[in-house]
């Protein structure tokens, strides 16, 4: 999740949480491409409102947390709001929907909300439309906008065949202004059908229904907008004027308004019902959420709304939602759809894992079509077969996952799956020992596995080159340029510009970032060999501990257990990796290459104050086991700056091999001490000054 990536600094926090929600309202509701799910937006959103309340003083008007929605595009005329379009506050789960009440309630001046009216609704997942109506007759219709100013899309939402043009006055005289809200969505299985279409005609698909209605909406030809299956539901009245005395729309009760916008011929959604009491509001919100599925629309959540009107004044609004409303997002769904087949793919280590393909489904925020079955027991256990309709759910809110089968009683079902005997990658045996639940194919030379290694070499957590994923690998190797890690480092650039794809300057970014991961500690260097049973932590642990590759490489099993956390299988295992001949020829290679083979401290003991803090270090010439940005790195990792040049702040020089005279100079004049990079590695660790 993101916020774990977010700098703990509070300032620096509530600087790199605005830019980020201002980047992501942008892209959802400028551009109705979001890059990340609903959820973690409402995520990164809650979190700076928090910030923001608990320290004030870091409060900024010009907040993103302070405003709604996205400001217009210049594609359409702006339109002023007469009343402002406010957004919803936000509630996850039912503990916060009872402090909302309490809330309200407080907001009132009341013990509780127990004898209060709510109107519970489905929480139509589309985008937001005021319609005025002007005698009747469909005048108008804008986006919400930025919540004051919206844009004009008239023409496109008269062309929405839900929208009236005219509203019925048969039930009486109709009020001389009437501007109504509710929402432009594109029904469930409309959506599936237009994509379709789309996809067939070669045509960008939409990831969502929200997406879909919104980009159909945002068409400079309206006769685009016509060919796409829009609907509306409208749920709120927003500005009333010349109504005739009595009229049903100025009723006290936002129940009755609904009624009375039905009757004026305006849709609304047949699914909001009105309860008493803060009890009653969960239990129909809960009984709306399991039949989410049942409605032909998408929902995202549903909105809670207190029926009294007038009590509504008396709540009043924040300035960005009413207080009287509240909106309960709901957990991540799950959808049924149909198992098309069951593939396995190889990983680096050889580990053959069942996944299934899948009807493209969109559920959770996004289209599904793959989904893992971790292992051969696992589809038994679930009994999945190709051919059957499953269930398919986010698990922890990210990863797809089929649930299990839905199996209609008295229906065959397709014959079971058998996990294949041949890897689908090298065609060589796939192998299951005793009592293991994994499969793997054995044979190392096996294309797939060896571009998965590489991949995982190139990994955020191993050596983080930029530019290095799944893709470029295979064409890597299918171009032959590269068969293993080391070969990364030795990658001719003339003819990496000349793949496909690929051109002069992705050539030199691409080695860029290779060169750059030179500078990797030790133990990302491990993490990125892919050495069976060592993660991460093992890796760090292992390369603090010794120090070294080379250290390493001369541990024995024993000296690699005695290691905190290392235990017997994990040292075997390193061991047996090591004196492998053929990863002893990549490695010496590697150490050829210039990669960096030691472990500065800081970087294995984690975060916090490093020896060197503070202290300010220039290093020149070249440092035995780093390149020069690895030794800065270094520095840098145990706390310390490093600099170019020589000044009286410099709190010493590590000197290695054909060192920068001037630097030499400049040190000795100011009588700076100067390290050989001999004690390099001491210093890193200790922070000390090695005795003269
Ligand atoms: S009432 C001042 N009712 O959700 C409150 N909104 O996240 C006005 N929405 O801007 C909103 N279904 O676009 C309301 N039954 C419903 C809704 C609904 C969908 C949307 C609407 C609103 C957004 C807030």
């Amino acid at each position: 999740m993101i916020l774990d990536e977010l700098p703990d600094d509070l300032g620096e926090r509530v600087v790199a949480l605005r830019a980020l929600v201002a980047h992501h309202n942008e892209r959802y509701h400028a551009e109705d491409a979001p890059e990340i799910p609903d959820a973690d937006f409402d995520s990164l959103v809650a979190e700076l409102r928090r910030l923001e309340a608990d320290h004030p003083e870091l409060a900024d008007a010009q907040s993103p947390a302070q405003s709604v929605g996205a400001a217009p595009s210049s594609l359409f005329s702006p339109v002023t709001h007469a009343i402002r379009m406010l957004s919803l506050d936000n509630a996850f789960d039912d503990e916060e929907i009872r402090a909302w009440a309490d809330r309200l309630a407080r907001a009132l001046g009341r013990d509780d909300v127990a004898d209060l009216r709510f109107s519970v609704e489905p929480k139509v997942d589309g985008v937001a439309m005021s319609l005025t109506y002007v005698d009747g007759v469909l005048a108008q219709a804008a986006t919400r906008g930025d919540g004051v100013t919206g844009e004009d899309v008239t023409a496109n939402v008269a062309t929405i065949r839900s929208v009236p043009d005219r509203l019925d006055d048969r039930r009486g005289p109709l009020p001389a202004l009437l501007e109504v809200r509710g929402e432009v969505y594109l029904p469930s299985e409309d959506f599936a059908l237009m994509n379709e279409r789309l996809e067939s005609s070669g045509a960008k698909t939409f990831v969502n229904p929200r997406n879909a209605a919104a980009g159909s909406l945002r068409q400079k030809d309206p006769a685009i907008t016509a060919t796409r299956p829009l609907a509306i539901l409208t749920y709120q009245v927003g500005r009333i004027e010349g109504a005739p005395e009595g009229s049903a729309l100025l009723a006290s009760s936002h129940t009755a308004v609904l009624a009375a916008m039905a009757d004026v011929g305006l849709p609304v959604s047949p699914d909001a019902t009105c309860v008493t009491g803060i009890d009653e509001v969960i239990a129909r919100s809960h009984e709306l959420e399991a039949h989410r599925h049942d409605l032909s629309y998408e929902i995202d959540g549903v909105v809670i709304k207190l029926d009294d009107l007038a009590l509504r004044d008396e709540a009043g609004t924040t300035s960005r939602a009413p207080r009287w409303a509240l909106a309960r997002k709901l957990p991540p769904e799950e959808r049924t759809t149909t198992l098309v087949d069951i593939e396995v793919s190889i990983g680096r280590t050889g580990r053959a894992t069942p996944y299934a393909v899948l009807e493209p489904v969109f559920v959770g925020g996004s289209t599904v079509t793959f989904a893992t079955l971790h292992n051969q027991d696992q589809v038994a256990l679930k009994d999945v077969r190709p051919g059957d309709t499953v269930i398919v759910h986010k698990a922890g809110d990210v990863i797809p996952e089929v649930v299990g089968p839905v199996v209609a009683k008295g229906r065959r079902r397709p014959a079971p799956w058998s996990f294949p005997t041949a890897c689908p990658a090298c065609g060589g045996a796939l192998v299951r020992l005793e009592e293991e639940s994994d499969t793997y194919c054995v044979n190392l030379d096996c294309a797939a596995q060896r571009d998965q290694r590489l991949s995982h070499f190139a990994s955020r957590s191993a050596m983080d080159i930029e530019g290095l994923g799944e893709k470029v690998v295979e064409r890597l190797t299918t171009a032959g340029l590269v068969a293993d890690v080391a070969d990364l480092y030795e990658i001719d650039a003339g003819r990496l510009a000349e793949l496909e794809g690929m051109g002069e300057l992705s050539a030199a970014n691409l080695l860029g970032s290779i060169d750059a991961s030179r500078a990797q500690p030790l133990s990302r260097l491990l993490v990125g060999l892919g050495i069976r049973h060592l993660g991460p932590i093992g890796a760090r642990q292992v390369a603090r501990s010794l120090g070294s590759l080379e250290a390493l490489r001369a541990a024995s099993v024993d000296e690699l257990a005695a290691v905190d956390q290392i235990g017997p299988i994990i040292a075997e295992s390193v061991v047996a990796f090591l004196v492998n001949p053929a990863n002893q020829v990549v490695l010496d290679r590697l150490v050829a290459l210039g990669l960096t083979t030691q472990e500065p401290m800081a970087v294995a003991n984690g975060d916090g104050p490093g020896p060197l803090d503070g202290r300010i270090i220039v290093v020149t010439g070249a440092v035995s086991g780093f390149t020069r940005d690895g030794a800065q790195a270094a520095v840098e990792a145990a706390g310390g700056k490093a600099t170019g040049s020589v000044s009286k702040k410099t709190w010493c020089v590590v000197v290695g091999e054909a060192p920068g005279a001037s630097k030499i100079t400049k040190a000795e004049s100011l009588g700076i001490p100067m390290v050989s990079s001999e004690h390099f590695a001491e210093l890193l660790a200790t922070g000390e000054l090695p005795d003269a």
